[in-house]
Formats: C-alpha cells, structure tokens, sequence
C-alpha cells in the first residue's frame, strides 16, 4: 500500500561515478559562443536541410536554443520526417523554435495561418475527440488554448479501484472494449524530446520505463530500450502510422535527440545566460555531470553523498552584478534552493513509508526539483502536488489554495473508488487526470506524475502536464499559495526572472 518503488535498487550500487545517462555528447561542450544562423536565414527557394548548431529562436523572454551532439542539426533525419500515414513527424509537437514541446501562442497562430490544416492538428489527438472534423476549432479547443494533445491510457483489467467519468464535456472520456476494458482519454502537455540522457523516468506518468533509469551502469542502455518502445508508440499513435519504424529510422531518430540539450540561451534583459561566468544556456547544459540519484533530496544518491539544497548553481557568478536583470536572476536562483516551503499532502511523499510518512516536511523547490541544473527528480519518484485535483471535492486547505491558483480547462472529471488510505479509511479521488495509476491501476499511485525538467521554460508555456498555468507569474502564485510559502512580490519577480532564464 505504500510506495518504495525507487529506494531499493540504489543501495545496491556502490562504485557509481560520473557519466551515468549522461553520455548523450556534451562533454566538449562548454563554449559560449554560437555558431553562424546563417543557414535558416537564407532567401533562396530550396529549402534548408540543416539547422545550425544552437540555432537561436525568440521565445517570451529572450531566446532558446538546442546544442547538438552532432554539431549540426538534419533536417532529413527522420525526427524530421512522416513516419506514418498523417504527415505528422516527431518535430510537429516537438519544437526547436519552443523548447522542444509545443507552445499555446504558436498552436494558434499555426491554426490560423494553416486554417487548421497543419498535421498537428490531426483528429486523432490533436482535438478534444477522435471524431472532429477537419478544420473545426472549437473541437480542438484544448490543443488551441492549452497545448494539450490527447492521449488514451487503457486500464488494466487487474486494476484495484473502479473509476466512473462525471464530467464528459466532450462525449469521448470513456471507450469501454467488448470485453470490458476501459481507455480513457486525458490531455496532457507534450513533453520536451531534450536533455533525455538527464531523465529518471520517460513520460509524465512514467509509463514508457520499461526498463528503470535507476542504476548508473544500466542508465544509457536501458534509455535507448525505452525512446525505443516509445517512438514505435508515437508513430503508430500520434503519426497513424501503419507500419513500425525500422531500426534504422529508430537508431538515426535516437542518436540525434539523444545529443539534444534545449535551454534559454538569451534573456532580453539580462543578455547571454552564460556571460560574465554564468553556467546557463544550452552548450553548458548538455555538459552536465549526472547520474541517477545525484543529489537525491531523500537520501538516495548512490556515492553518499548529502542532499545539497543548493541545486541550481548556474547564476552563481551573478551574485553581485551590477545589471539589476543578472542580479534578480541570481536572487531567483536562491528563492529557488533556499526558500522555505511547508511541504504537506503530496501524495508519493507525505504518505511514503520509505520516506518516514512525514506529515510536513519543510523543503524547498530542490526537495522536488534536485537534479543539479536541471530540476527534475534524479529518481523516478513520481507525486501529487494537487494539480489535477477539483476545488469542490476537496478539504486540504493547501491544496485548495493551490488549485484557486490554476486555471483548469474543461477537462473531463473521473471519479475513483475503492481505495483506503494509511488508516484504511475508504478514500474517493476525483482527478482529471489519474497519472501512474491509471496505466499500473494502484491506489497508491493515483495522480501522480514526475517531476519534469526546468530547462528551456520560457519557450513553451502553459505548464504543468495539464496546462493549468498559463504563465511564470502565476505558477510561482501557485506554488506561494500551495506551499505556504509567504514570497514577497520582489522574491516572486526574481523567481519568476530566474525560471524564465532556465
Ligand atoms: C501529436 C503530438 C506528438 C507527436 C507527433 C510526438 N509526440 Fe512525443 N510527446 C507528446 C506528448 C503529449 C508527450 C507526453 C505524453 C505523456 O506523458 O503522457 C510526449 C512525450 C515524448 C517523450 C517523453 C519525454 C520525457 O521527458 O519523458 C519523448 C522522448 C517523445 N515524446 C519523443 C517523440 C518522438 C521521437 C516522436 C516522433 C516519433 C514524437 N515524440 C512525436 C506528443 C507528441
Ligand atoms: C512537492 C514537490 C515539488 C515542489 C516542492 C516543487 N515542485 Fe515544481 N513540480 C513538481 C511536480 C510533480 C511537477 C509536475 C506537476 C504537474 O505537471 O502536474 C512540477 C512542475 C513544475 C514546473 C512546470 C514544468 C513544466 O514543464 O510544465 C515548474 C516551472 C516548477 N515545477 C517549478 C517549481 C518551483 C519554482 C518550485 C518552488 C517554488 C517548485 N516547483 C516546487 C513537484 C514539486
């Protein structure tokens, strides 16, 4: 009934060091000048097929940029390229110009200028129903506002609980299969295709780990096992592909977004983010020291060492700039690391028996985000913040100053019984989006999802894996009010500076 599932493995190990997962092609990388743009830019009728190394794009705040292992990008690689039947490729929901995902503002000018007849906007999961028609746009109103594309998850048959839908606005929640079994639709942000050598866990809900990301001996080989599955599935799924990727199309489509390092390269005011002895931007993000568990905030990493509070160090050197935007953005940094929150009812750590069940833990953003200057967990260690919770079912008064904070689409509504708490008190959830449990169907691990990167933001909000903020403001407004955090408005300005320079 509790949840353990990443603490065994890692005591195991003992002569972890370097490398890890990390060996995607950054160890040279440290240089902060950028190559020509040239390529892009040209005026002649043929088109491109490269895009040069740290390529520049304006997003919100400055620009982002993706370091390439290979040195240039291809266009003709197959990332680039249909590989099903409709015309969809890996990069129409996984934008260099927006961090590697997709962002509202580009969905909709896309919309407009294609009059919907981009691939991205293909029924199958780009609209709120498989059955809309061509070129509607009310009928992809969640991809238009919030970025989120459909994805149907099957519940096992072996499932604990029992979940029902009370909110269908749409008519396409539920498909139930002759033989009973249920595939329920959620609609989730796509994540970024960057930066995978630093990641514990593959899909919001973990779903695409097949083999665990947890061991630093087994982290490369296992990674490739798993993008492997999970580009067969995004062709078959999201391109309608009718036919399996050949293992040519797999390895040439891996070993170019396995080099990819996205991160905010420029901010407007504070001018290049590895300037003046900064570590920020994207050649210096792809030359990372990582390993799974590094830094564990729980006591996981596998050499000992202490859980350092201080994991984000990119903004250092700033301390005491005199560009009041380099200064914010340091400050920001230390919000970041060092501001106190009241860490309480997030499911996957509150009521974590390996973690000791602590009823308040006081952290700080790092407790969750520890990956040294990346921020995602270095453990597969999935949880609940309450971002998928509806205000009206729920008491927690942390959790209903959160959710006050959001501002939910009209997501379908399921309702989940048969559960108990630690007490072994029948519990109801009501979530638009059960997380883990919906594809492992464990009561422990209903609504929670992983901890994602923090790099390359600026370039592609809403955020959350439902797109329930809309912007770096009311995030950290979200997290103020969720975590009792107290932040005065400066503190959240500098925050909100320092995330949009990550
Ligand atoms: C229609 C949009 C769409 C297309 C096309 C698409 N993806 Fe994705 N991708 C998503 C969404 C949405 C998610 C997150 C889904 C989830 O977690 O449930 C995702 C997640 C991922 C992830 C997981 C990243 C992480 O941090 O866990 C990888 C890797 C990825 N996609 C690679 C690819 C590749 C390779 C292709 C082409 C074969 C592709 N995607 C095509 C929408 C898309
Ligand atoms: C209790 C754990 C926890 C703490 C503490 C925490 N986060 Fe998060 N963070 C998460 C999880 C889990 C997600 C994904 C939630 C979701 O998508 O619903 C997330 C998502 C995010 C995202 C969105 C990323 C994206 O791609 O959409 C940002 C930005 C972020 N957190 C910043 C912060 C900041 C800033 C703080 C401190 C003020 C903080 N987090 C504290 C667990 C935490």
């Amino acid at each position: 009934m509790q949840i353990k599932e990443f603490v065994a493995p890692l005591f195991v190990c003992s002569l972890l060091l370097a490398a890890g997962c990390s060996t995607g092609g950054g160890a040279a990388a440290v240089s902060t000048t950028s190559t020509s743009t040239t390529t892009t830019m040209t005026t002649t009728t043929t088109a491109a097929t490269t895009i040069a190394n740290l390529q520049p794009y304006a997003d919100t705040t400055g620009t982002v940029a993706t370091y390439t292992g290979a040195g240039v990008i291809d266009l003709n690689n197959h990332f680039f390229l249909p590989l099903g039947t409709n015309g969809r490729t890996c990069a129409s929901c996984h934008q260099l110009n927006q961090g590697m995902s997709i962002s509202a503002a580009a969905t909709q000018a896309l919309f407009t200028s294609t009059a919907g007849r981009d691939p991205l906007f293909a029924a199958v999961d780009g609209a709120n129903c498989p059955t809309a028609a061509d070129g509607d746009s009310a009928a992809r109103s969640l991809l238009l506002s919030k970025g989120l594309i459909r994805v149907g998850v099957t519940l096992p048959s072996t499932a604990e609980f029992k979940l029902t839908v009370t909110h269908d606005p749409y008519g396409c929640a539920i498909t139930t299969s002759a033989t009973g079994q249920q595939t329920v639709s959620i609609y989730r942000r796509p994540l970024p295709s960057t930066g995978l050598p630093y990641a514990s866990a593959v899909m919001w809900d973990t779903r695409e780990t097949a083999q665990l990301l947890t061991m630093a001996s087994t982290c490369a080989q296992n990674l490739t096992t798993d993008l492997t599955q999970q580009m067969i599935d995004a062709v078959s799924g999201h391109a309608q592909g009718n036919t399996t990727p050949t293992t040519a199309q797999i390895t040439e489509t891996l070993t170019l977004m396995q080099g990819f390092y996205t991160a905010q390269a420029t901010d407007t005011a504070a001018g290049s983010l590895s300037a003046n002895g900064a570590t920020g931007g994207p050649a210096n993000f792809a030359a990372l020291l990582y390993y799974p568990g590094i830094n564990d905030a729980f006591g996981g990493d596998p050499t000992g060492a202490p859980f350092n509070p201080a994991a984000m160090t990119l903004f250092n050197s700033w301390r005491n700039s005199t560009n009041a935007a380099q200064a914010s953005i340091n400050r920001g940094q230390g919000v970041f690391n060092n501001s106190p929150m009241q860490i309480t009812n997030v499911r996957g750590i509150n009521d974590n028996a390996a973690l000791g069940s602590p009823a308040n833990l006081r952290g700080t953003c790092t407790t969750c985000h520890d990956a040294p200057n990346v921020g995602s967990h270095s453990l597969p260690l999935v949880m609940d913040t309450g971002t998928t919770r509806i205000a009206t079912s729920e008491t927690d008064p942390g959790i209903l100053a959160g959710t006050a904070r959001l501002t939910a689409s009209d997501l379908p509504v399921y309702q989940i019984t048969g559960c108990k708490d630690a007490t072994g008190k029948a519990v109801t959830y009501t979530t638009t989006d059960p997380g883990k449990g919906l594809f492992t169907g464990l009561c422990a691990d209903i609504n929670r999802v992983k901890v994602p990167s923090l790099r390359g933001l600026a370039a592609r909000a809403p955020f959350f894996h439902n797109g329930s903020v809309d912007n770096m403001p009311q995030l950290v407004n979200f997290y103020n009010a969720r975590f009792q955090m107290n932040l005065s408005q400066a503190q959240q300005t500098d925050l909100v500076n320092f995330l949009n320079a990550l």
